[in-house]
């Protein structure tokens, strides 16, 4: 499967610093002639239509942050679904662990927001993960099992999602887990995924938190890893650059 490098660039810049990095990552795969992965930005709300209008055309494709389940209605501040594939999104991130945090999502908002993405058209990459606690305590395993299970609607398709592992003691703090830790949480993750939910057909699985320059070679050689989801190196257009470099099929 063709990896994915996704870039999560949370709430960060400005437009002039977004139309920048955009145009910049433009270039290089105008210049490379190496085969590419899928590659996805996510920038903030107000920056999307013109990373978008930017990308036309290029094999670089843009993604939300967030989305409101609902279609429309009396929900000041939030965006639908269907707004952010009218500015041209392809995906968006959804659960979060930033947003189950600040904004308290429980599993069953997430599971909104996964079935009202993808009835939209636009392609969710869920995010789950255990806290520092959980892993300490030996319930990593358990914990993403019981998110794949309440976060997840039972019926879609295969090519109609991504779930992205993101141990929340790893985001931001430059701790990782070992490879075998990413692989045996993203076997568990691939096995319940074709027994639950996708009759034939593979869920791409992710690893984000801390990834950078020097790690991304060795996660994105681990076989369950379909690629990674990037914070804070995805702002980085040289470094970003040499992460998606380092896919590997
Ligand atoms: P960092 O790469 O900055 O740790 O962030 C990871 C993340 O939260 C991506 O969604």
């Amino acid at each position: 499967m063709q990896q994915y490098i996704i870039g999560n660039w949370k709430m960060n810049g400005t437009k002039t610093e977004a139309q920048k990095l955009a145009s910049g990552f433009l270039k290089r795969i105008q210049e490379t002639n190496r085969p590419l992965p899928h590659i996805i930005l996510c920038p903030s709300y107000p920056y999307l239509a013109s990373v978008v209008e930017i990308l036309k055309g290029s094999p670089i494709e843009v993604g939300a942050q967030d989305c409101h389940p609902e279609k429309s209605g009396a929900f000041t501040g939030d965006v639908s679904a269907s707004q952010l594939v009218d500015v041209g999104c392809k995906y968006v991130i959804v659960g979060h662990s930033e947003r189950r945090r600040h904004h308290h999502e429980s599993s069953t908002m997430v599971r909104k927001k996964v079935e009202g993405a993808i009835a939209a058209g636009l392609r969710p990459i869920l995010c789950i993960g255990e806290s520092s606690e959980d892993r300490e305590g030996g319930k990593a395993l358990h914990v993403v099992s019981s998110q794949l299970d309440s976060d997840l609607p039972k019926d879609f398709a295969p090519h109609e999602l991504l779930v992205a592992y993101e141990p929340l003691w790893a985001i931001g703090t430059g701790h990782t887990p070992t490879p075998d830790q990413i692989e045996e949480v993203l076997g568990l993750m691939k096995h319940e995924l074709s027994i639950k939910h996708a009759s034939g057909g593979v869920i791409p699985t992710l690893y984000g938190g801390s990834v950078d320059t020097k790690n991304a070679d060795l996660f994105l050689n681990l076989p369950h890893v379909d690629g990674l989801l990037v914070g804070g190196v995805s702002l980085k257009l040289d470094e970003f650059w040499e992460v998606i470099n380092a896919s590997t099929r």
